[in-house]
């Protein structure tokens, strides 16, 4: 794990599943020609691992152990885990739910804190998550919050469902994101909310291209680029 470059700038984007920040900051890293990191992706492999192994999701002492052991590698959308590409086992709505089980507990958020730090690196970093401005970049200059309506969360996620051809229903996916985030803004730790100093953009009617121009204008007005 190399250590954090701290004269690198950070984009915090954060906000609930299903905002379009995944896709907002995969394409700004792209642009600005800067790292990107999916933390999210990084929790959803110590999932997967407990769900492997049998872990109990709520044994925090027995995931710090096992988080200790793994090699998790993020490399843009390729997702390692001990070398095997998990990319895809740990987009499912199983190991969703798993995740933010186990994203609940204190320790778990401690283990995985210093490998998500690492990848702040030149020429600059933009992170994707829940708590990249509050508690992991807490400094990070520019500091995004997205929202958007459930519905129109889960009618994204459904078209990603469909898109990779699997079936999804409608209504499950609005109940799961509604208890998705309830869990997420109410845990004790590091809940799902917006830093004093994040700027808040609702992206239920704004298209990609629309939010990024917003950010690209933000990093002009502040001497990033
Ligand atoms: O963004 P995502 O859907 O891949 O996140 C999966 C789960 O991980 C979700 O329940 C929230 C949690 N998470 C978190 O607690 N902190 C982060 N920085 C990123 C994700």
């Amino acid at each position: 794990m190399h250590k954090p470059n701290l004269d690198a700038p950070v984009i915090a984007i954060d906000g609930p599943a299903g905002v379009g920040k995944g896709t907002l900051a995969h394409q700004l890293a792209a642009d600005l020609g800067w790292g990107f990191l999916d933390s999210g992706a990084i929790y959803r492999v110590a999932a997967l691992y407990a769900l492997r192994h049998a872990i109990p999701l709520d044994n925090e002492e027995a995931l710090v152990e096992a988080i200790r052991t793994l090699d998790i590698n993020c490399q843009h959308a390729l997702i390692l885990l001990n070398g095997e590409d998990v990319s895809e086992a740990i987009r499912t709505e199983e190991c969703a739910s798993a995740t933010s089980k186990i994203a609940a507990l204190p320790k778990v958020r401690e283990a995985l804190l210093a490998l998500q730090q690492s990848f702040q690196q030149l020429p600059g970093l933009v992170a994707d998550g829940r708590d990249m401005g509050t508690v992991v970049f807490a400094h990070a200059p520019l500091k995004l919050f997205l929202t958007a309506s459930a519905e129109v969360r889960a009618e994204r996620r459904l078209k990603q469902h469909q898109a990779q051809g699997n079936q999804a229903d409608f209504a499950q996916l609005v109940k799961d994101i509604n208890e998705r985030d309830y869990r997420d803004a109410n845990r004790a730790v590091a809940p799902l909310k917006a830093a004093d100093d994040a700027r808040v953009i609702d992206t239920s009617t704004l298209s990609v291209a629309e939010v990024k121009a917003l950010v690209v204008a933000m990093l002009k007005e502040r001497g990033y680029l």
